[in-house]
């Protein structure tokens, strides 16, 4: 059974006519454990339903820092594990980036989150301008602060530079490798850490070779389940 793990990032894509195909490729190649598809919410008692006989986990992109209330279009931790929802993405660099999340709100998430029983794969990451001046380290440790004190075993860490997502550039080993023993050393050696930018079949085997890399957190290769399915048949 593979160890490292492949989580898939559907982002804002998807219909049910693409989950079932997609997943119904998925579910028939009878993956190892350690692996999740994080589909858009209305899509997720779908995707339950299709990897039912499997051991893919499914998961939610994002979720409420609140419990329950007058907080219209929000979607809570709770309400994710009553439809069998397993793991969320907290903080992704999309989130941070395109709507304003801070590092304070994506700790309530995730304590929230942890809190309802989901395992939280959180995101941390540079810009191109913050690596350019040299501040990449310091960037992602300031991230790392909310984790203090949560505990090990219940959550991911995901490094993915931001210059990285989407854009067909991942960053090379030496940049990844530092990187993931720094976000070990802060927190715990225990803590599984995952790379994600630009993650493909053709490159999965090097990136998940590299030290320190516990596994991938995939975004556009997760739609097609010839490109899924390869990267997580490269996890060891
Ligand atoms: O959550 C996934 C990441 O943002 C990576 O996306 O594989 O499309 O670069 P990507």
């Amino acid at each position: 059974m593979a160890k490292q793990m492949v989580i898939g990032n559907w982002k804002l894509h998807g219909s049910i006519g693409q989950i079932k195909s997609v997943l119904g490729e998925v579910a028939q190649a009878r993956l190892a454990a350690n692996v999740g598809v994080c589909v858009p919410a209305p899509y997720i008692m779908l995707a339950k339903q299709i990897l039912q006989h499997t051991h893919v986990q499914c998961g939610a992109q994002d979720v409420s820092q609140y419990h329950i209330g007058p907080y219209t279009g929000e979607i809570s931790s709770g309400m994710l594990a009553d439809v069998g929802c397993e793991m969320v993405i907290i903080g992704h660099s999309e989130r941070r980036r395109l709507f304003g999340e801070t590092t304070e709100q994506a700790g309530v998430k995730l304590r929230s989150a942890l809190d309802a029983g989901l395992f939280g794969v959180y995101c941390v990451g540079e810009s191109a301008e913050e690596r350019r001046q040299g501040n990449a380290e310091k960037v992602v440790a300031a991230q790392l602060e909310v984790l203090r004190g949560l505990p090990m075993g219940l959550f991911a860490v995901a490094y993915e530079p931001s210059w990285a997502v989407g854009s067909g550039v991942v960053a090379s080993g030496e940049q990844i490798s530092p990187m993931h023993a720094l976000i070990k050393e802060k927190l715990d050696d225990r803590v599984k850490v995952l790379y994600g930018g630009s993650v493909k079949s053709g490159n999965a085997a090097e990136i998940l070779a590299v030290d320190y890399v516990d596994g991938v957190l995939v975004g556009g290769a997760a739609l097609s389940a010839f490109e899924f399915v390869g990267i997580c048949q490269a996890a060891r």
